[in-house]
């Protein structure tokens, strides 16, 4: 299998330390769609055919494995909650998880979603545009992140999370820093010794302990002594009813906090960016949702808002907030009809299998129609996974997604502000616009 050599990685060490999208993207030009990595141990591939990717992900799944030094890395933060475990906890712990995210439990939290909208653009928007007769710059990835934190703790814990926000914000953004510094290393590192990373890295951890531990014994004052009374049906009530440990809970609850907000934030963030860029695309959508009866449901979404839906879905192939995922080969086996030994390590980026010319014809163009046929090239679409492992918050992501458009697009008009160049692409644990994400907001009523 083609890839660069030792000397190749060593020259370019500090590039793909600085962007690995731009390396990812430059190797996969180079070499094809199937790389190979000199790295000690076991063989390293970068696949990106999407046949490969469904087998190592999908048909294959049972034999490809999440003990890599990506998810090594996540587990630091999150011990081995639901994103970073492997069998055979994983499994019990995805059936404890799943009924919180059934469609009936997820139609009775999108009020909760939308409040979580609601306040966040009633607190944030008019504060920056008011003073200039309605209109004004704003980091809308500033608000997105208040928004996502929010709408976990509303949504899944039933907590209300204000009071910790600014630290499960910093402990997360931090974590996720270091969690990407760490899964870069190509070798696993000591976790032991005092370096200024593990310091860093521990400290993040105890703030996201301590406030997970807040959240869990505020529950548990509000059960108040009938301590054997179900905790009801949100996420963490099935947790807390499920007979895990503290500890286990407390990995779930870092973990959809990690999980759930950081990705759902930056997605909103590109995505107000590509209506800001395409007013015509801004427009259809906010007609849409002007037209849609009643209030917007956190589910069905696609059959009530097909175009918004497919606006979001065409922002997700082209920022995928997860990057790249990987796998390690639990037994021989062949891929894209290549023996593969156990223990090599799959490397599936969702932002190159996203920007193949085939099938995405003009892949690096904002197209939202492609997505109005359900059925097109989803064989190279996986901004939420594939297989067992798929995302478990996917519908919830998607229902929060369509809100906070419904919420912002009702009463503002976003445009991409003077002398305009687009923020870079970061990948952290999701990819982030490096910098914050400054739009020009304009409030419709005062237009
Ligand atoms: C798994 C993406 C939102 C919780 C995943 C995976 C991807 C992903 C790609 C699979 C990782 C792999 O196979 O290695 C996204 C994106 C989101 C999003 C793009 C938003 C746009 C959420 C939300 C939550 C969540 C809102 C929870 C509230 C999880 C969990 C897993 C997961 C717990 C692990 C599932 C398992 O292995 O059983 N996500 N996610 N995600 N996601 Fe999400």
């Amino acid at each position: 299998v083609p890839g660069p050599t030792s000397l190749d990685m060593a020259r370019g060490f500090r590039s793909i330390r600085a962007d690995p999208l731009s390396f990812l993207s430059a190797v996969s030009e180079l070499y094809g769609d199937l790389v190979s990595f000199p790295v000690p141990g076991a063989p390293a591939l970068l696949l990106n055919d999407p046949e490969a990717v469904r087998h190592v992900l999908q048909t294959s799944a049972r034999g490809w494995g999440k003990d890599t030094v990506q998810y090594a890395a996540l587990a630091r933060v999150t011990g081995p909650g639901l994103l970073a475990s492997a069998e055979p906890s994983w499994i019990d712990h995805r059936r404890l998880a799943a009924p919180a995210f059934h469609h009936q439990p997820l139609e009775a939290v999108g009020e909760q979603v939308r409040a979580a909208a609601r306040s966040a653009v009633g607190v944030r928007l008019p504060v920056a545009v008011g003073a200039g007769g309605g209109t004004g710059v704003v980091d809308v990835a500033a608000l997105t992140h208040t928004i996502g934190l929010d709408a976990v703790g509303r949504a899944l814990f039933s907590a209300d999370l204000s009071g910790q926000a600014q630290t499960l914000l910093d402990a997360t953004s931090d974590a996720a820093e270091l969690v990407v510094r760490l899964g870069r290393a190509i070798l696993p590192r000591a976790h032991w010794t005092p370096t200024r990373l593990n310091v860093r890295l521990r400290s993040a951890r105890r703030r996201l302990d301590t406030a997970s531990a807040e959240i869990i014994a505020q529950r548990r004052a509000r059960n108040g002594r009938a301590s054997t009374a179900p905790h009801g049906d949100d996420l963490l009530g099935l947790l807390l009813d499920s007979g895990l440990t503290d500890a286990e809970v407390r990995d779930e609850l870092v973990t959809m906090i990690v999980a759930g907000h950081e990705t759902v934030a930056a997605s909103l963030a590109w995505t107000f960016m590509l209506l800001a860029e395409h007013p015509e695309v801004q427009d259809r959508t906010r007609a849409e949702l002007a037209a849609h009866p009643g209030p917007v449901s956190l589910v069905a979404t696609r059959e009530a808002l097909p175009w918004t839906r497919a606006v979001i879905d065409e922002a997700l192939r082209l920022f995928p907030p997860a990057w790249a995922l990987s796998r390690r080969s639990l037994r021989d086996d062949v891929v894209a009809g290549h023996d593969v030994p156990a223990g090599t390590l799959a490397i599936i980026s969702p932002w190159l299998v996203h920007r193949r010319p085939d099938p995405w014809t003009a892949p690096l163009a904002f197209r939202p129609e492609r997505f109005l046929d359900p059925g097109a090239g989803r064989t190279a679409y996986l901004p939420f996974g594939q297989g067992p492992r798929l995302c478990i918050g996917r519908e919830f992501a998607l229902g929060e997604m369509v809100m906070v458009l419904d919420e912002v697009l009702r009463e503002h008009r976003l445009d991409v502000p003077e002398g305009w160049s687009r923020p870079e692409p970061q990948a952290r644990v999701a990819v982030h616009p490096r910098g914050g994400m400054p739009l020009l907001v304009t409030r419709l009523d005062r237009a």
